[in-house]
């Protein structure tokens, strides 16, 4: 899993820099082993303290006489209203600052840090994720450390938590529109579309998909991490991630077998080992919060 994990903030390094317009980037210095991700892997799973864990609430006759506990699972309105307080953003500008989103604020954009100089990048984690939680925590800090963009992340634990598979599919519509409301924020103060960047792993490359859909124009560029397969291949393509999304689609696909697509969703897909990872498959766990080391 590591490997895989390492292997994915690699490609989307190396994706980012070959398909660059104006500048030659140089990834030559970015070696594995040593920097953010090998910082975010001595640290493990990074808890988000803002989390707070519910445990699975027992509901209905059959589970009080079966003692089964069933989670409560959040289910958003596709056409909610955002901000939603279930979603949040997050940028990172400079080294250590991280500012919340206050899209209610004019004044937030002033004294938040945001470069309209530089490139914008949106990360999206996945099911089961968090904005602190591996392994997208991995290209968070790899942004970070590297200074040129202004990152933001999207953090939305509570509504694709364990065992709500379905809700967790359904909530990317809402992420999506309140994506779009940030976008427009961003928009009205300067960023344009064709300097920003959606990175999105597995669920999450989906809601860059989706949040395309909202949006006035094209985005630059999404990457596709490992984009997720299980029921958004039956979907019409404004419900998920499609070529057409952004001026470019990056996809690597890393587990087309079970949670990953299998077939082509950017104008560029690049199939690890053909989509099957042989050496994960002796890994104790297919969670994401399990990590080999060796
Ligand atoms: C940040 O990333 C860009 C693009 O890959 C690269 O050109 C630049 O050298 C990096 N900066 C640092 C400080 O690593």
């Amino acid at each position: 899993m590591v490997k895989l994990v390492l292997a994915l903030a690699a490609l989307a390094l190396t994706l980012l820099a070959v398909y660059a317009e104006d500048e030659v980037h140089d990834i030559s210095t970015f070696k594995l082993g040593e920097g953010p991700v090998e910082e975010a892997l001595a640290e493990g799973e990074t808890e988000n303290p803002d989390v707070v864990t519910e445990a699975p609430a027992a509901s209905g006759i059959l589970s009080a006489i079966a003692g089964i506990s069933i989670p409560q699972c959040v289910r958003k309105k596709a056409d909610l209203t955002c901000p939603d307080s279930d979603i949040n953003y997050y940028l990172y500008s400079g080294e250590t600052k991280k500012m919340k989103f206050d899209t209610t604020s004019d004044e937030w954009f002033e004294q938040s840090g945001f470069d309209v100089k530089k490139p914008t990048v949106f990360l999206f984690h996945g099911y089961q994720g968090g904005e602190n939680v591996m392994p997208t925590v991995i290209l968070r800090d790899a942004y970070i450390k590297n200074g040129s963009y202004n990152l933001i992340t999207a953090d939305y634990p509570t509504l694709v938590k364990e065992r709500c598979d379905r809700a967790a599919q359904q909530n990317a519509e809402p992420v999506a529109k309140c994506t779009a409301d940030v976008f427009a924020y961003l928009k009205k103060n300067g960023v344009t579309a064709e300097q920003t960047t959606c990175i999105g792993f597995s669920l999450g490359a989906h809601i860059c998909g989706i949040t395309a859909n909202f949006l006035p124009e094209k985005m630059a560029k999404i990457v596709a991490l490992d984009p997720a397969g299980a029921r958004f291949n039956r979907r019409n393509k404004d419900k998920r991630l499609d070529e057409a999304d952004a001026l470019t689609v990056h996809a690597i696909h890393t587990d087309t077998r079970r949670y990953g697509e299998g077939e082509v969703v950017g104008k560029a897909d690049v199939c690890v080992n053909n989509g099957r990872q042989p050496a994960c498959k002796d890994a104790p766990s297919e969670s994401s919060n399990d990590f080999i080391l060796n």
